[in-house]
């Protein structure tokens, strides 16, 4: 034996959903899930040692697992969140019900800038309390390692306020959060006159302040009709990029806005929503090697009558990723598990194309796909054991939380699901 002694084994899995691959699964391959019938895997100091057959796991250990036939498979990894926020926006769903679009509420002064409005008078400790509370939710569902967005302060003091918040998490969570700069998700009340002004705001003193501080990995820009075009994107991703943040980018969203051109361009690494992207703009960032993170939640709670294409994404050999986008205007959804359903039925994902998206794939859209997201050795051992047999019931129970059991790192989490605390 290679190990005298390993922290952890877990065997006789039905399915050990491994993920193996040298880099994200475009194409044929994303529909591979490296799937050992039987099998097993040992870890070691938060890492994964040993990956194979059950029947080969001899090692002397302090826990071991029984699967009992069920589904192993690496922890979700949510690529897109705005998780911390204040208020919650379901009078404009209801609104919505009865007609006024998305976009008709946001020109209204509602929609992200009502967010803004309750986010800057939270403090950072309610902050913090909000979004550890649907942290500790998403963990529940399988999420192991998420990004998180800023995008809810709009100015210096609450932008940096909220990455703070992100930072503090983190460190303390289970869940490993991942920080986006989007200072450019709307451009706040105060600056409607003078929109460059903003922009200013943001490329001379957020962003290097953010980065010198080391707040953020990735700068993120809302390029849309209304919102930020395609040359203010640029200039701000162009800035991010000087200061070392990877571009991410929301493109495309309610109008073909050329976000997905300008992703390309500046060589994203992710670029989400792509509802109307041009044939070009798909052509340029497969060439960047962008991943096109999708989020049918947005989807279906905008009731979006044109999705994104993505089988012609998949055939063009760009890697797609999946994310919840948990917002409280475009998307409260908490769970993979129901994004993976919603990828099926609204995208046409298979089942075995959506894991790869919520796992592996989604570990590149946020630069860490050479840390987890599938079972291999020398990558962090983050492992869900589901109470299914067959990884095709993941998206077919519908709205139904599979996860049996979370391990982070190595150790055996004890998850709660609590939902939102409204005092
Ligand atoms: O990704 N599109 C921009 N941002 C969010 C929505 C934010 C909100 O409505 O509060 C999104 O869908
Ligand atoms: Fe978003």
């Amino acid at each position: 034996m290679i190990f005298d002694k390993v922290d952890l084994v877990v065997r006789n899995a039905g399915q050990l959903l491994t993920l193996r691959s040298g880099g994200p699964k475009v194409g044929k391959d994303l529909a591979d899930l490296g799937i050992i019938e039987g099998g097993a895997t040992a870890a070691k100091d938060g890492k994964i040692c040993w990956v194979g057959l059950s029947q080969d796991a001899g090692f002397s250990s302090q826990r071991v697992l029984d699967a009992c036939g069920k589904v192993v498979m690496p922890g979700f990894v949510d690529p897109h969140t705005h998780l911390v926020f204040a208020g919650s926006r379901e009078d404009e769903f209801e609104q919505r019900l009865k007609g006024v679009s998305y976009r008709e509420i946001a020109e209204g002064g509602g929609g992200i800038r009502s967010t803004v409005r309750a986010t800057r008078k939270a403090s950072r400790e309610e902050l913090f309390d909000l979004a550890k509370r649907r942290l500790d939710v998403m963990l529940s569902w399988g999420t192991t390692t998420a990004e998180a967005k800023s995008g809810y302060g709009l100015n210096y003091t609450d932008e940096l306020k909220l990455l703070e918040v992100i930072r503090s998490l983190s460190g303390q969570h289970t869940v490993d959060l991942v920080p986006t700069f989007l200072g450019a998700h709307e451009v706040p009340d105060e600056y409607r006159e003078e929109r460059e002004a903003y922009i200013d705001l943001l490329t001379d003193e957020l962003i290097p302040e953010v980065a010198k501080r080391g707040l953020a990995r990735f700068c993120d820009v809302f390029c849309e009709e209304g919102v930020f075009d395609p040359v203010e994107s640029r200039t701000i991703l162009w800035r991010g990029q000087e200061f070392g943040l990877k571009a991410k980018i929301h493109a495309d969203e309610l109008s073909p806005s050329g976000g997905a051109e300008v992703a390309g361009e500046v060589g994203a690494i992710s670029a989400a929503h792509l509802n109307y992207p041009s044939e070009r703009g798909l052509a340029t960032m497969r060439d960047a090697r962008t991943v096109a993170v999708l989020l049918p939640g947005a989807s279906l709670f905008l009731k979006e009558n044109d999705l994104p294409p993505v089988r012609r994404m998949v055939e063009l050999g760009l890697p797609v990723a999946l994310a919840t986008d948990f917002n409280p205007g475009s998307s409260p959804v908490y769970g993979m598990p129901v994004v993976l359903s919603l990828s099926c039925l609204l995208f046409g994902l298979t089942p075995a194309e959506a894991v790869s998206a919520a796992t592996l794939n989604a570990a590149y859209a946020i630069d860490l796909g050479e840390r987890v997201g599938s079972i291999e050795v020398g990558k962090d051992a983050d492992l869900l054991i589901l109470n299914v047999e067959s990884y095709k019931e993941i998206p077919y129970w519908f709205g139904h939380n599979p996860v049996e059991l979370v391990i982070k790192r190595g150790e055996i989490i004890k998850t709660s699901a609590r939902t939102e605390n409204r005092e």
